[in-house]
């Protein structure tokens, strides 16, 4: 087990929880029944099984085994269809007008792989289709109420607007919200949420 997340998951407790992201939770009535959805850095499944219940077809991808095998036994527990990846999203192909919404929900990673990613994902989204996205904002380091303690891996609307050009967007948003998801991130926080449609 060399992959620190793996250790992270491997208690029986969900440490993000079962319940889906709130953000995400409030914006699920932009996805129809049906559509194809894939879920980034997707941990134990909260969101994705979350999702599979409304009706998506949903896929979660992470680096972390013992987060997809959670996720596979949540969706069991759940009565839903999850179609898990184990990879790591520095070389993961998301394919070409493959999806039609991407979910990204403090999936924070470093510059070196976040930046070819996103131009990745965007063609791997369908014209039409959504990115939906709240992480943690580098003000979030003055809060110590989760997040990676590396200002760089977090998200500003800035850099997504860049990162997305010709996108419609849809919502963003800067400050604070209290998160209460699981033990890791707890308290009121500082983040970034962004939802953005494919236009061309
Ligand atoms: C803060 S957790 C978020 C999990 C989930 N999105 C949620 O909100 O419950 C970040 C996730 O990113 C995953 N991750 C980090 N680096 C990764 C990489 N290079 N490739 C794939 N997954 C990665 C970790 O395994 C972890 O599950």
């Amino acid at each position: 087990m060399n992959n620190p997340w793996d250790a992270r998951y491997s208690s029986d407790d969900f440490v993000y929880g079962t319940e889906p992201n709130a953000f995400l939770r409030n914006q699920a009535h932009r996805l129809s029944k049906g559509v194809e959805v894939l879920c980034v850095a997707e941990g134990e499944g909260r969101n994705s099984t979350y999702l599979a219940g409304l009706g998506l077809r949903v896929t979660g991808v992470d680096a972390s085994s013992v987060g997809m095998q959670k996720a596979q036994r949540l969706a069991e527990e759940r009565h839903v269809e999850v179609t898990t990846v184990v990879a790591d999203l520095a070389e993961y192909d998301p394919g070409i007008d493959r999806w039609d919404a991407i979910v990204s929900i403090f999936a924070h990673l470093p510059t070196p792989i976040r930046v070819p990613l996103r131009e990745r994902l965007r063609r791997a989204t369908r014209v039409g289709g959504l990115l939906i996205l709240e992480h943690y904002h580098p003000r979030q380091l003055e809060y110590g109420t989760g997040g990676p303690p590396d200002a760089t891996m977090m998200s500003t609307v800035q850099q997504l607007r860049a990162d997305f050009p010709d996108w419609e967007v849809l919502h963003e948003f800067e400050g604070e919200r209290e998160v209460i998801e699981g033990k890791l991130h707890h308290g009121l926080s500082y983040v970034t949420q962004f939802i953005a449609r494919r236009t061309v």
